[in-house]
């Protein structure tokens, strides 16, 4: 097998950490050895911290972000039920189709890509509609959008009835994010962007009432493979262990040293960390004359930055050019951004200064050649 060394500053997967590239390598346990539950509890409370919660309902879903998507939707949704899919990019669009495919009744609440939603429109429709869920991507890697979730949203949510339920993919570690001060119900992200791991791992985080939901459900979610009941029952949610999959055992591992790694850099100095990154990669391009696509500097998301691809500029040349030359990784626009913009993940392990001015200068380099600077 060829494996080439690449400095991944895309969307994701970014580049692992060794620390967790090494726990991968770690003798298999069997997936119900007590020494390995252990190794799961301490995931929970990894995540606890993570997700900024008392709540005892967190775990690693086996399988990728989707995955994580699908059980937030599969579990906490009924049949007729209705819920409000916030749209702003494509994960929107799909937890829309996700949400018709389990017979959800589908209101979509659309911002134009590059916007995002206000409190006041989001608490406004939550009251008119008394949905099941609202639901929301907190950071919108396809348009490069950070939608803000604070600002009562979470107690108007509570008053209607109505559980929040946030996708964190692209932003989980790389910005504030506070499960229980902000009465999020339901949280899911990925391993493999700002927590430096390999794909293939799902954080997830369930409030009291979104359990209490699951609980009261009239019919079992159409889903064995991601039924939380069954898996919660794996990862000791109601005081026993049954066996429900056999767990990615060196995934776990990976999930573990990565949380092991939040944990010794705490919270706040890996924000400030992404902040530094973000700030330090515009102040490079706006010296190259390059713009933003999110227009407003409130909704821009500092993990994945959309950069606007300029009249007369060939974006897939500059991309090749950092590949070829610099064994970098940049990307292009994906959904409604696509030909439009360049994306450039700041996240995890890859959010360092060296990583952020070496990027500038692949622009810097691929503008040139394009006669542009
Ligand atoms: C994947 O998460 C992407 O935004 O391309």
């Amino acid at each position: 097998m060829e494996v080439p060394q690449r400095l991944l500053m895309g969307p994701g997967p970014s580049n692992a950490h060794p620390r967790i590239l090494a726990a991968q390598s770690l003798p298999l346990l069997g997936h119900m050895h007590p020494p390995f539950l252990k190794i799961m509890d301490e995931i929970s409370d990894g995540l606890r911290y993570l997700f900024q919660t008392d709540s005892k309902y967190t775990l690693m879903v086996s399988g990728t972000g989707h995955a994580g998507m699908e059980a937030a939707i599969a579990n906490l949704l009924e049949p007729g039920e209705k819920i409000i899919v916030g749209v702003n990019g494509i994960w929107g669009e799909r937890v829309a189709d996700l949400s018709e495919r389990y017979q959800g009744q589908v209101i979509t609440m659309n911002a134009q890509p590059g916007k995002t939603f206000s409190s006041a429109e989001l608490k406004a429709a939550v009251a008119q509609h008394k949905p099941a869920i609202l639901f929301l991507v907190q950071g919108e890697s396809s348009t490069g959008t950070h939608q803000a979730l604070g600002d009562g949203l979470g107690e108007a949510c509570k008053a209607a009835g109505t559980l929040l339920v946030v996708d964190t993919v692209a932003s989980l570690g790389g910005v504030p994010l506070f499960a229980d001060k902000w009465g999020i119900d339901c949280i899911y992200s990925g391993s493999q962007k700002c927590l430096s791991g390999p794909p293939g791992a799902a954080p997830f985080f369930m409030s009291e009432r979104a359990m209490d939901k699951l609980r009261s459900r009239k019919t079992k979610p159409a889903t064995y493979n991601l039924d939380m009941n069954l898996i919660g029952d794996y990862w000791g949610w109601f005081g026993s262990r049954s066996y429900h999959h056999t767990g990615p055992v060196s995934t776990f591992y990976a999930m573990r040293e990565a949380l092991q790694i939040v944990a010794d850099e705490g919270l706040d100095k890996m924000w400030a960390r992404h902040l530094a990154a973000h700030q330090q990669l515009w102040e490079g391009l706006h010296s190259l004359g390059l713009q933003s696509y999110v227009e407003n500097d409130a909704d821009r998301l500092i993990t994945v930055n959309t950069i606007k691809v300029p009249e007369g500029v060939d974006w897939a040349k500059v991309v090749k050019n950092a590949m070829d030359k610099y064994n970098l990784e940049i990307a292009g626009g994906l959904g409604p951004s696509a030909g439009k913009v360049w994306r450039i993940g700041l996240m995890g392990y890859n959010a360092t200064p060296t990583n952020v001015a070496l990027v500038i200068e692949a622009f810097r380099d691929g503008l040139k050649q394009q006669g542009k600077l």
